[in-house]
């Protein structure tokens, strides 16, 4: 069992999950073009290893995506070179379900009951939807609607573990209070579901800007690393992180904003603790410990880079791969959606 920190909590209201079966894992990113180090650490790595003990539904967020203005050639191109990175990354159909949120009917059906169930000071109190609707010139619905669907998505295959980086926390909190509200409204239907967030790489920042998380929207892209960046372009960001005068290399995340993100991403890319961190490199300077990054880094993301190549010229392949997952998915869905109809009194 993949346990890492991990706070499962098993509702005991869903006779489908026995003690001998698998519990299932929902999450997913959106295909937004290309993933960057903080969606590989914070989640793509836990996922890949929590294939093998849960019953695993990955999902290409695009329903979500369209929340924010969207060109619909490129979000098309994104769902394949999203999966394609998926799988680069070590998601395999083979053991999991991979699929595209637009591809099984269900999401939005239950997001609607579920944004009926949700109070609108809650929705208007998320973190990001005031973050993103400050970027935006006209603020659609959708966007204030987000966490309705992105509960559905989990709801909807009954998930108990979801895994992500710190920043969907509040996503999932509401995710839990709207299964609490359902089972209490109607009678208990949903797992409440648990987020795990690793220990490391839960929150990397960008090596510009130390104090905002890496981010596909970062104005600056030299403090976004993609996975799919050439080993140079990787190199180039990392030895050009923003760090501090002192000249050591200690964790301090408050004055020492820059360091402390090179060494959370150094501890969870090569499993060492932080304490063992600072003790190697004692005495050394920032340049050495730049350099020591940058190689772990490179190590660990080239390889992924070199598939993601392979992968994503192949469109047949990677459509039945999403036919697969789609269908596996659907089965899942339907049952809930179904259980779900029949509470809220909808005829069917
Ligand atoms: P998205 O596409 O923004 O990010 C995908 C995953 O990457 C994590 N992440 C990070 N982790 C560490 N450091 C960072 N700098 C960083 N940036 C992103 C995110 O926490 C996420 O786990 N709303 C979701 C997609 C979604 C979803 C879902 C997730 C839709 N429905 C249901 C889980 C369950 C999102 O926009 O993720």
């Amino acid at each position: 069992m993949f346990t890492i920190g991990a706070k499962v909590i098993m509702s005991d209201n869903n006779s489908a999950n026995t003690a001998t079966q698998k519990q299932v894992v929902l999450t997913g990113a959106q295909p937004t073009g290309r993933l960057h180090l903080g969606n590989y650490l914070g989640a793509a790595l836990n996922w890949k290893k929590m294939q093998d003990d849960y019953t695993c539904f990955f999902m290409i967020a695009n329903q979500h995506a369209i929340t924010v203005p969207t060109v619909a050639a490129e979000l098309r191109k994104n769902t394949y070179s999203c999966l394609a990175q998926y799988m680069a990354c070590g998601l395999d159909p083979a053991k999991s379900s991979l699929f595209a949120q637009s591809q099984v009917i269900g999401h939005t059906e239950l997001a609607w009951i579920l944004g009926c169930l949700c109070p609108l000071g809650q929705l208007e109190r998320m973190t990001q939807f005031k973050d993103k609707a400050k970027k935006q010139i006209s603020v659609g619905a959708g966007l204030l609607y987000y966490p309705a669907l992105m509960a559905a998505d989990i709801l909807l295959y009954n998930a108990h573990v979801v895994p992500v980086g710190e920043d969907q926390k509040q996503h999932l909190e509401i995710t839990r209070d709207l299964a609490d509200k359902f089972n209490a409204t109607y009678s208990p239907t949903f797992n409440v579901p648990a987020p795990f967030i690793g220990k490391a790489g839960a929150r990397v920042m960008s090596l510009q800007n130390p104090t905002s998380k890496m981010s596909k929207s970062d104005p600056n892209q030299a403090g976004t690393v993609y996975i799919v960046d050439t080993d140079d372009v990787i190199r180039k960001k990392i030895m050009s992180a923003v760090t501090d005068s002192e000249g050591s290399i200690r964790a301090d995340a408050e004055n020492k904003p820059g360091v402390t993100n090179l060494i959370s991403i150094y501890s969870a890319v090569t499993g060492t603790s932080v304490a063992d961190i600072e003790a190697e490199f004692a005495g050394k300077g920032y340049g050495d410990f730049k350099k020591a990054v940058a190689d772990a880094v490179v190590a660990m993301l080239s390889p992924i880079r070199t598939r993601y190549e392979e992968l994503v010229s192949q469109k047949d392949y990677l459509d039945s791969v999403l036919k697969a997952g789609a269908e596996a998915a659907q089965r899942a869905a339907n049952r809930t959606l179904s259980k779900v109809y029949r509470k809220v009194g909808f005829l069917q």
